[in-house]
C-alpha cells in the first residue's frame, strides 16, 4: 500500500515532465498499445523513471506513461497496466488511478482483451461495460480509507457511467464494429478458466471475462471519476470451442483489430 505523500511525489514527478493537468486517462489493455501512434506532440515517460510507481512484467505492455494530444484533448495513457496475476496485492493496484487523480483526470476509459462467455459474441466484437462482477475478496479499497480520495463506502451502482456508455454506442454507429453492452466478469488469473467456471459465469450472468480493469474501476469510483470500460472480445472462453486457448490467440486478435479500435476509441475522445 502506498502512502498519500508517495503518491504526491510520484504525480509531482509526472506533472513536472510534462507541464499540464490532463482531464482524460485511458489505460491500455493487452494488444492496444497501437493506440499510442494517434497520440501526437507526445512526452513519454518510462515508467521505471516514476517515483515508488509499479513493474511491468507483461509481454505486449509497453511499460510507458504517454502524455500528448487526440485531436484537441489533452490525454495521459499508461500503455501496460498492471494485475493481480503478476503478484501485486489489490491493494497496490489503486496506485496508477489515484495518480491520474492527483494529476486531475476526472475521466478515464479503460481498456483491456477478454473472452466471450456470451456465446451470441464473436472474437473481434467490442463490448461497452456495463457492469462488473468480482467474486474474489478482495478490494483495491481494502485497508485504512484514504479519505482524502474518497468515502469508506463508495456507491457501485453507476460505476461505468451511463453517459459515457451512451456515447460509446452512438460512436459505434455507421462503423463496421459489431458491439455489445455487458458485464464483464473479474478472473485472477493467469491461468485460462475451466470450461465449468464459464458455464458458471454464464449463470451468474457474466458476458465476457478477464483478468484486469474492475480494481481500477473500482478505485476510480472511489475517487470520483467517471468511467468508461471497454473490452475487446479476444477468444471465446475456455469451452465454447472444443480447443484450447493460447495467449497467442488473444495477442493475434488485438492485433487484427487494433488499428479498427484505434479509431473508435478516437471518435470517443473527440466527442468527450
Ligand atoms: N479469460 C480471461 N482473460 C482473458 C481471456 C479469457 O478467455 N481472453 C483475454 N483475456
Amino acid at each position: 500500500m502506498f502512502t498519500y505523500q508517495e503518491m504526491q511525489e510520484a504525480s509531482d514527478y509526472i506533472l513536472n515532465n510534462i507541464g499540464d493537468q490532463p482531464k482524460l486517462g485511458i489505460i491500455l489493455g493487452s494488444a492496444l498499445g497501437p493506440f499510442a501512434e494517434e497520440i501526437e506532440n507526445k512526452v513519454v515517460i518510462d515508467y521505471t523513471e516514476i517515483p515508488h510507481f509499479l513493474k511491468t512484467t507483461v509481454k505486449g505492455h509497453a511499460g510507458k506513461l504517454i502524455y500528448g494530444n487526440v485531436g484537441d484533448k489533452k490525454v495521459i495513457c499508461m500503455s501496460g497496466r498492471f494485475h493481480y496475476y503478476e503478484g501485486y496485492d489489490f491493494e497496490q493496484l489503486d496506485l496508477p488511478i489515484r495518480i491520474f487523480k492527483l494529476l486531475g483526470v476526472e475521466t478515464v476509459i479503460l481498456t483491456n482483451a477478454s473472452g466471450g462467455v456470451n456465446v451470441e459474441y464473436k472474437p473481434g466484437d467490442i463490448m461497452i461495460i456495463s457492469d462488473h462482477i468480482k467474486l474474489m475478496g478482495a478490494s483495491p479499497l481494502r485497508g485504512p480509507n484514504k479519505d482524502e480520495f474518497g468515502p469508506r463506502y463508495p456507491d457501485s451502482t453507476f460505476i461505468y457511467t451511463p453517459e459515457l456508455r451512451e456515447i460509446a454506442l452512438q460512436c459505434a454507429e455507421g462503423s463496421d464494429l459489431t458491439i455489445h453492452e455487458g458485464v464483464y466478469m473479474y478472473m485472477p488469473g493467469p491461468q485460462f478458466e475451466t470450461p465449468a467456471e464459464i458455464r458458471a459465469i454464464r449463470i451468474l450472468g457474466g458476458d465476457a471475462v478477464g483478468m484486469s480493469t474492475v480494481t481500477e474501476a473500482i478505485t476510480a469510483t472511489h475517487c470520483g471519476m467517471k468511467v468508461l470500460g471497454l473490452s475487446i472480445i479476444t477468444n471465446m472462453a475456455a469451452g465454447i470451442l472444443n480447443r484450447k486457448l493460447t495467449d497467442e490467440e488473444v495477442y493475434e486478435t488485438g492485433k487484427t483489430i487494433s488499428t479498427r479500435f484505434s479509431e473508435y476509441v478516437k471518435k470517443i475522445i473527440e466527442v468527450l
